[in-house]
């Protein structure tokens, strides 16, 4: 249980909450999401009972790549507002608790940079023609995969004016930094040093696998960018207290571990090849791709942990999984060819999982207990639908639905102002589908997703304990404990679609009655035999079998569970199981 949370390795603790400031809310009417809006949604935010905010890139960028290609590591895009606006933004969420989270983009930055206009003009050898990686002819490097592969055809570019060929390993946009440039890593270090002392407290390091090239490699993972990280955290620690570091690393579990070096590097990473089994786990209705993918994955010293997310403001990637798998995937999940990009599916949650409500309770009450940090995407919370017709991965980028008003209470503007088309389809539309909406409705998503966060956040054990797989002897049930320091937690769950049954070996806890956390019910005590469970479909439960210790505050009946809206219990139909 958790009292007070040391500040230190906050992010263990945390529920990380992500959003696009484009996307949040308008708060200056031109159609376009901005500081001052999303700043008065910070009580929206802090009632959801996240953590921590993570903002997508929001610097100056001709919005190619949706910020990912910035031409100014020092300022705020004018669209969403100004410096003064982000300080105002950055005190107001530290004043309600939560931490900021924000974008570096070190791989590459936008050919509109003025780094490259004036690299690609400058002689060949000079300093400044060094700042990005050029060559005469477009077959070095042959062995690093081409990521982009629906728009790009190499990751070489001609450039008439440098009169030679430049190396990105995303769009032809962005070209890539050359990080065997001292120089270079003097620029970065001077935004690190800008936006870290502004306050922001954590910083997601895009894209960390390529920042080198080597001849003969694959130009991912190279020893030189560890090199790098340890420098960069050396330079980190050695002027700001508890901030983080977390790497977009999308790699096999041992591959992605590499970016916490020992302990020297970042302090989380990403753990990108859990997410798709999740989804193909429960489409299987068998536990086996979630156990087989953990126990893959190394256990972590304590300063260190694994961010999870089930959706981001990308496509499902499926580069970590099988070919098999890979083919499983589009066929259950993206029968539509204009679902996928690349090499994944361009879709949110709520659609992926057929609207499902039981299933997205079930895939939460999984990213909220497994091992690491849960990231929730804007909108999912209360469900959002997406738009696959609109190009690139924008389909998942759609203005959040605050309200059956005009565009969704997400702009004033003319509808044909807004930077993308908000949802109105007749499943996901604004209309019924909005914030408004399901605060009035005790037994909403967004209700049960409060529930649940702040279940989390009650229980230190879910982002530091250490994980223990059990055997339910049914494959459609997924089984496991969280060993805290002074709490035991058991999630029991059904990954099916039919009511199951389970006898699992407690043995060592008998005597102790466990409690289901989210609600707060009494389970009959454990014996010395199997301890049998039933649940109806995708039914899960979080058991607290630490009770026997000391009784958790929250089993006063007194106590509230916090966020109900009015006149509910916690009895309210619509909590798991
Ligand atoms: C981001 C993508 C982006 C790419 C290139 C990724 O890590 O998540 O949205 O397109 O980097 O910057």
């Amino acid at each position: 249980m958790s009292t007070d949370k040391p500040a230190e390795r906050w992010y263990k603790d945390a529920v990380i909450y992500e959003l696009h400031v484009r996307a949040f809310h308008d708060g200056k009417g031109d159609g376009v999401g901005d500081f001052v809006g999303l700043t008065r949604k910070l009580d929206y935010l802090q009632d959801l009972g996240v953590s921590a905010l993570w903002l997508l890139p929001f610097y100056p960028s001709p919005l190619r790549d949706d910020g990912y290609d910035i031409s100014d590591y020092f300022d705020v895009h004018p669209s969403y507002g100004t410096l003064s606006e982000f300080k105002r933004f950055l005190r107001e969420a530290h004043r309600r608790g939560l931490k900021v989270i924000t974008e570096l983009v070190l791989n590459h930055t936008s050919d509109q940079h003025a780094l490259f206009q004036r690299a690609r003009r400058a002689p060949p050898g000079s300093r400044e023609r060094d700042f990005y990686v050029w060559s005469d002819s477009p077959s070095k490097y042959a062995e690093a995969r081409v990521i982009f592969k629906d728009f790009e055809s190499s990751n070489w570019t001609w450039d008439p004016v440098a009169k030679a060929y430049y190396w990105h390993r995303f769009y032809s946009h962005q070209p890539d930094l050359n990080f065997d440039n001292p120089a270079v890593l003097r620029h970065l270090l001077k935004a690190v040093d800008f936006w870290l002392g502004l306050g922001v407290d954590g910083l997601r390091l895009d894209a960390i696998p390529y920042l080198f090239e080597r001849e003969g490699s694959s130009c991912e993972n190279l020893p030189e960018t560890h090199a790098f990280l340890k420098e960069l955290r050396r330079h980190v620690d050695a002027r700001f207290k508890d901030r983080m570091l977390l790497a977009e690393a999308n790699q096999w579990p041992e591959d992605a571990a590499a970016y916490f070096g020992s302990g020297d590097e970042c302090h989380m990473a990403f753990h990108f090849p859990i997410m798709p089994r999740l989804f193909s786990a429960l489409h299987m209705e068998d536990c086996f791709p979630i156990v087989d993918i953990l126990k893959q994955t190394p256990a972590l010293p304590d300063a260190l942990q694994w961010a999870l997310f089930l959706r981001n403001h990308d496509e499902l990637t499926l580069e970590m999984v099988t070919d098999e798998e890979r083919d499983y995937m589009y066929r259950v999940y993206a029968m539509d060819p204009r679902a996928r990009i690349n090499l994944g599916i361009r879709r949110r949650l709520a659609p992926l999982l057929g609207n499902h409500r039981r299933k997205i309770e079930l895939i939460n009450g999984l990213l909220f207990s497994l091992p690491g940090t849960p990231v929730l995407y804007y909108g999912d919370e209360i469900g959002m639908g997406d738009n696959i017709y609109l190009g690139d991965r924008n389909g998942v980028r759609t203005p959040m639905q605050w309200s059956a008003d005009r565009n969704g209470g997400f702009s004033q503007a003319d509808a044909a102002r807004l930077y993308a088309p908000v949802n109105a389809d007749s499943v996901y539309g604004y209309q019924g589908l909005n914030v408004e909406a399901q605060e009035q409705q005790p037994c909403s998503l967004l209700n049960w997703m409060r529930q649940l966060v702040a279940a989390r956040r009650r229980h230190d054990t879910f982002g530091r304990g250490s994980t223990e797989f059990l055997d339910a002897d049914n494959r459609r049930v997924l089984a496991y404990f969280r060993h805290g320091a002074d709490d035991d937690i058991l999630v029991v769950a059904n990954l099916s679609q039919k009511a199951q049954a389970v006898e699992l070996a407690l043995g060592r806890y008998a005597g102790i009655q466990p409690v289901e956390i989210v609600g707060g019910t009494l389970f009959p005590r454990i014996g010395v035999g199997p301890y049998a469970l039933s649940f109806g479909p995708y039914g899960f439960y979080w058991f607290s079998l630490g009770c026997g210790r000391r009784p958790p505050a929250w089993r006063n009946p007194e106590v509230q569970v916090p966020f109900l809206p009015k006149g509910t219990s916690p009895e309210s139909p619509g909590l798991p199981a």
